[in-house]
């Protein structure tokens, strides 16, 4: 069978692979649909017509505590009781708003993770975290809820829009960074795109990898889970300092990659030309490999000192010793990050 299985404190959980409409097959009795509205456009025909669907505005602004609420009176509405399983059909916005809400509604319910974005396909479908934001913070109300079962269509991922399938290449390019020189290769020899036959088993390949690092430190505490944070010290900084516009979120750690690495460089963790190699592989898939903002270290310093791998209010980065070798460094010296950003 087509699957990988992920084991967790509350068990264990199915991956599978395959064609969208099978993802609903059997057809689960007292099923609701959670999906956004570029999603029901594209994929409404292949979801199951019985169940009842709620249909949200795209974009992060709907991971609020105000639609969290609203999917709940949504549910309550219908009827939905304890044996209701929730399928969350959409990108990380749906699959984090939608599995909140299932673990939260009558204290818990089935969810169908059914991941269409390639971000939400090779990260947030797996691994249990779900949130969502207030605004003053992303990701601040949440839970460690794993989904009873991800459903992963690769086919879905021929009506993304190119940027959105881009900006999910440098999740995929992390991956081989940080752990698997072998699918850093493969990634070199093609030009990815959704229609690339080899595409299903590059998003196999990430899967099992962050499927490895959950299930030795599902809960982010040893720092293992946080390797899979290689580039977001950074990343995160730029999204917060931009206010969540401007940049994707894998725009964002595709630059991180590049600076963070440069601060390995210089703190001799990593050979000198590795940030030169992690940029041309950036580069190629046509994401960014700068942005304006790096040449203001006083606005991004004190954001990544917030971090959350951040301990005694020192910088705490995911670096790579080489291509396939992530480790979670707690304290880097702020010298070295600000000259890492400037390019000094
Ligand atoms: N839980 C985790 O571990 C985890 C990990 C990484 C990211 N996240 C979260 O994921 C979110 C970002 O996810 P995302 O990048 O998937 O963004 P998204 O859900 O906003 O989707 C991006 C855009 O693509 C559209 N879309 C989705 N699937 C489509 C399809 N098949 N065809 C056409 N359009 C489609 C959406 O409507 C949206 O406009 C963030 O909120 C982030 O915090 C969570
Ligand atoms: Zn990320």
């Amino acid at each position: 069978v087509n699957e990988i299985v992920v084991s967790c404190s509350a068990g264990e959980y199915p991956i599978r692979f395959g064609e969208l409409g099978d993802a609903f097959l059997p057809e689960p009795e007292n099923a609701f649909v959670v999906t956004d509205r570029h999603v029901d456009s594209a994929w409404g025909h292949a979801m199951p017509s019985h169940a009842p669907r709620l249909v949200l505005e795209p974009g992060e602004a709907s991971k609020s505590l105000k639609v969290f609420g609203d999917v709940h009176d949504w549910l309550l509405s219908l009827g939905a009781d304890r044996k209701s399983t929730i399928l969350a059909v959409g990108g990380g916005v749906i699959g984090d708003l939608a599995g909140f809400v299932a673990a939260t509604y009558m204290r818990g319910v089935r969810c169908v993770q059914v991941p269409t974005t390639l971000l939400a396909q090779v990260d947030s479908s797996v691994g249990g975290k779900v949130a969502i934001d207030i605004p003053d913070g992303k990701n601040v109300v949440g839970a460690f809820a794993p989904p009873s079962e991800v459903w992963i269509s690769c086919e879905t991922l021929t009506t993304l829009p190119e940027r959105q399938f881009i900006n999910g290449m440098a999740e995929v390019i992390k991956y081989g960074l940080i752990a698997d020189p072998t699918l850093d290769a493969h990634l070199s020899s093609h030009t990815w795109s959704a229609n690339e036959p080899d595409l299903p088993s590059i998003v196999r390949r990430c899967v099992d990898l962050k499927r490895d690092v959950v299930e030795r430190d599902e809960f982010d505490l040893n720092g293992l889970r946080a390797t899979l944070n290689f580039g977001h010290t950074v990343g995160h900084a730029l999204e917060a300092a931009l206010r969540y516009e401007g940049l994707l979120h894998g725009e964002a750690i595709a630059i991180g990659m590049i600076v963070e690495t440069r601060v390995a460089e210089r703190i001799g963790f990593a050979h000198a030309g590795l940030a030169h190699e992690v940029a041309e592989r950036i580069r190629r898939v046509g994401l960014p490999t700068t942005h304006e903002l790096l040449s203001q270290p006083d606005t991004l310093i004190p954001l990544m000192r917030k971090d959350k791998k951040s301990e005694g209010g020192s910088i705490a980065m995911s670096l790579i010793a080489k291509i396939g070798e992530c480790k979670l460094i707690p304290s880097v010296p702020d010298s070295d990050v600000v000259a890492a950003l400037t390019g000094l």
